[in-house]
């Protein structure tokens, strides 16, 4: 609460709106009242709508500041891991050492799906993209655990989100499996969480697979630097869903569904088929003339961002991870990855790209890497999709342990006013 207050005036009416700051961040005008006076705010795209009150996730865009419960994203990466943020996410402190190894032996126990959920991968085509896959069996993880989904008992909810932090790895790599007519491979619990999805990707029954250290390093920092990132379109998605009461499993499914398109998690992907597309350093100049052209609704994937407009404090930590990679994998003259480094160096000189604040994402570095290890670009948003479950989740959990009510959004209608039907 603050003792600031907004005026509006609305023709020759005043109205008083309350203010409220938060820890850190802009105040918010507290716009509830307005209905009653008959008008509504117009805020297509969400651009200056606080749609709740949360206490995970902090970003200060024009600065680069991406903060988990406090904790700055850089430190985490290097000095963390994905289970232990996840832990940090749902339960807003960081573990003691007794509390974490719990936390990592509690997310082995549930890395098996339920032996009957193979059925739902043979009911796929072989050729099917592997997030219809993925929207559709972790919708259908409800049907497994339908006597444990009260989402007003926090045991519960603490048990769904042990369990889709654990099965998510084995899902995607199940996906991937499919796809490539191999056998599914099981999680290995005397692997961490990376070394354990490397596995069920890369192994196979006929050989042992030894995770490489330094690219479990770094799969675990994808994991990371795509945990969390505060009210996006897909973690809104599931709050909307999650408002409704709608069960946890459906509601990350939702979230899936929301991540897919190719201005959010899809561009990782759509980075990689660019970078196929342009195919030559010398046909960069003309892919950068597309993308600055405004009758081309070409677009260089993998950069600008909604609310970074500075630089994405993911995309530094994951450019060090990029070269760290290519030299581990001796991929440095790798002509895709020729290309991408020529891109990034002219769009960051160029001007309108200067002018108009876009810097590579998240996403264009962590494709990269992706490609290196060997993951099929199909494969790159389900990453991704896994590794936000544990966000998604944390947000659904915040938002129904408290008061919640159901997102209602209003509209500025421009359709036919009232007319008596007639047969045309
Ligand atoms: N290439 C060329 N021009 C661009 C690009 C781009 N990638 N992104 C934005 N612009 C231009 C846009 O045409 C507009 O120009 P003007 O002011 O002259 O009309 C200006 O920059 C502002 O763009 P906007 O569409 O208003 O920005 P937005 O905040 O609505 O969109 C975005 C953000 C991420 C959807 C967009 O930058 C984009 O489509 N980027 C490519 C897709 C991508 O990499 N997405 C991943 C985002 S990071 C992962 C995640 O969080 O999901």
């Amino acid at each position: 609460m603050t003792d600031r207050k907004a005026t509006l005036s609305v023709g020759n009416k005043s109205i008083e709106l309350p203010m409220y700051s938060g820890t850190v961040g802009p105040d918010v005008i507290d716009v509830r009242g307005l209905v009653q006076e008959g008008v509504f705010t117009y805020d297509p795209g969400f651009v200056s709508t606080a749609a709740c009150e949360s206490a995970i996730t902090y970003i200060d865009g024009a600065n680069g500041v991406l903060l988990h419960r406090g904790y700055p994203i850089d430190q985490l990466a290097e000095q963390s891991d994905f289970l232990e943020v996840c832990y940090l996410l749902l339960n807003g402190e960081l573990p003691s050492e007794e509390e974490n190894k719990r936390f990592h032996d509690t997310i082995k126990n549930h890395t098996m799906l339920h032996d009957q959920m193979r059925n739902f991968f043979n009911g796929f085509r072989r050729d099917a993209h592997p997030m219809a896959i993925m929207c559709g069996v972790v919708g259908a993880l409800s049907a497994f655990y339908h006597d444990q989904m009260d989402v007003s008992d926090p045991k519960q909810r603490e048990i769904t989100g042990h369990r889709l932090i654990a099965k998510m790895p084995t899902i995607a790599a199940w996906c991937y499996k499919y796809s490539v007519g191999q056998p599914f491979m099981y999680p290995r619990n005397d692997l961490s969480y990376a070394e354990n999805f490397l596995h069920m990707m890369f192994g196979t029954p006929c050989e042992d697979y030894k995770p490489n250290p330094v690219l479990a390093k770094a799969m675990d920092k994808i994991f990371i630097l795509h945990a969390d990132h505060e009210q996006n379109a897909s973690t809104s998605t599931v709050r909307l869903a999650g408002s409704t009461g709608a069960n946890p499993y459906a509601c990350i499914a939702s979230g899936i569904a929301a991540l897919w398109g190719p201005a959010h998690g899809g561009a990782n992907e759509a980075v990689l088929d660019m970078l196929a597309e342009i195919g030559d350093e010398s046909n960069i100049e003309t892919f950068i003339a597309k993308a600055k052209d405004k009758d081309d609704p070409f677009r260089l994937m993998g950069f600008g961002h909604r609310v970074y407009k500075n630089f994405d404090p993911r995309a530094k930590v994951m450019a060090e991870t990029a070269h760290e990679v290519l030299s581990e994998l001796g991929l440095e003259n790798d002509p895709l990855l020729k290309i991408a480094q020529r891109l990034e160096k002219i769009a960051l000189e160029d001007e309108y790209f200067v002018e108009r604040q876009l810097y590579p994402n998240v996403d264009f570095y962590s494709g990269i890497i992706l490609k290196a290890i060997g993951i099929p670009t199909s494969m790159f948003t389900v990453i991704f999709a896994m590794s936000r479950t544990i966000g998604w989740f944390s947000h659904w959990n915040e938002m129904v342990s408290g008061a919640n009510r159901i997102g209602r959004p209003r509209q500025l209608y421009t359709g036919s006013p009232k007319r008596d039907y007639r047969k045309k």
